[in-house]
């Protein structure tokens, strides 16, 4: 089988290329990437020698040469991780968001329909629900909770989930969506709160927490997540929505906290900023469907997972630093 993995060279899309690269020796994965700020080929580099894999960069905007691709490659199956991710990016500068995350995804779904591709997975998140209050524990999201967004990054992917659930419909293409709550570990860009707090406390740097840091989100690891994607496009219904989350509801200043704890640096470095503008209070997601459907469960809990995440930036510096200089840019 033969895949399309759009976004492979960001943080997700690269966790969940050295995942499947290396389980499915049999099948074949194209990494298409735009090589944005946030896309970064040292995160993929080291899967250049591999027999089952290529890299293509190239923009999901661009429906000629996305025809062309799919022309030429005969993709059974397409996982759509490509997206403006940073929501405060979002909030300076919201039209590239509708045009990379909402058109970029239908350029994407109008080839999937022309070259009869067996299986379109859109890589969603828990954003586009919106947020609950922080005083109703009993609040979870569930598929069917309407989609409420309060960003121009949130309000995109619930533009693209909606084109993806309305080709399903009219045209009939096979799909599946998967929203998960916030990811941690390794590749993740140091725009992304936990990435923010290692590095800078590492360097004894004030740390940024928006608001009073009451903010809470579910945290689950990058690989649970993969696996959980996994399992969708290979054995998903299709047509169908799956919740990802990681039951791990934490607050920012409790996540910040911890990091700080676990690298023996002093609370004193937190700065409280002013909160960002319509900021979610609280994500909280019920998976139980991808559960008892496909069997899946999270298997790292946060405290594990954080530290395991805090040992590989400690272990990668040089990964930051080239980000930092900017020399991260001329990997490709
Ligand atoms: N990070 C999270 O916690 C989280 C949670 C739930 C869902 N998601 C979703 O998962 C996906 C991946 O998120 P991430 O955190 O890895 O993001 P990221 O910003 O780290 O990576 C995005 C990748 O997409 C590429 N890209 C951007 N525009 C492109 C274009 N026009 N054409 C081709 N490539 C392009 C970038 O170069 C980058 O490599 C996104 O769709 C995001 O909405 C993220």
């Amino acid at each position: 089988m033969k895949f399309l993995i759009t976004g492979g060279a960001g943080f997700i899309g690269s966790n969940y290329l050295h995942y499947v690269v290396n389980k499915y020796p049999h099948d074949y994965f194209v990494c298409l990437d735009a090589l944005t700020y946030a896309g970064n080929y040292n995160n993929i580099k080291d899967l250049e020698n591999k027999d089952n894999y290529k890299f293509v960069k190239g923009d999901i905007r661009d429906n000629d040469f996305i025809d062309q691709l799919f022309k030429e490659e005969k993709f059974d199956y397409v996982i759509n991780f490509a997206a403006e991710s940073h929501v405060d990016n979002s909030i300076k500068n919201p039209n590239i968001f509708a045009d990379t995350n909402i058109l970029g995804t239908m350029t994407l779904l109008n080839a999937s329909k022309k070259y009869l591709v067996k299986r379109f997975h859109q890589i969603s998140t828990d954003e586009v629900y919106g947020d609950l209050p922080l005083n109703r524990p009993d609040l979870l999201f569930k598929e069917e909770t309407p989609l409420h967004t309060s960003s121009p990054y949130s309000a995109s992917k619930a533009g693209a989930d909606l084109q993806v659930l309305a080709y399903a419909r009219t045209y009939k293409i096979p799909i599946t969506i998967s929203r998960c709550s916030n990811n941690y570990g390794p590749y993740q860009f140091p725009e992304k709160l936990i990435p923010v707090v290692i590095s800078k406390a590492l360097n004894d740097e004030p740390i940024p927490v928006y608001g009073n840091g009451e903010n809470v989100r579910d945290w689950i690891h990058v690989h649970d997540h993969n696996v959980a994607v996994d399992l969708i496009v290979r054995k998903g219904r299709d047509g169908e929505v799956y919740n990802i989350g990681g039951h791990s509801e934490i607050s920012n200043l409790e996540v910040v906290k911890t990091i700080l704890k676990e690298l023996g640096k002093s609370e004193s470095l937190i700065e409280f900023v002013k909160d960002r503008p319509g900021h979610d209070l609280r994500y909280a997601i019920d998976s139980s469907k991808i559960e008892k459907e496909l069997g899946w469960q999270r298997t790292y809990n946060f405290q594990e997972g954080i530290k395991q995440t805090i040992k590989w930036y400690i272990d990668n510096q040089d990964w930051i630093n080239d980000i930092k200089t900017g020399k991260y840019k001329t990997a490709f």
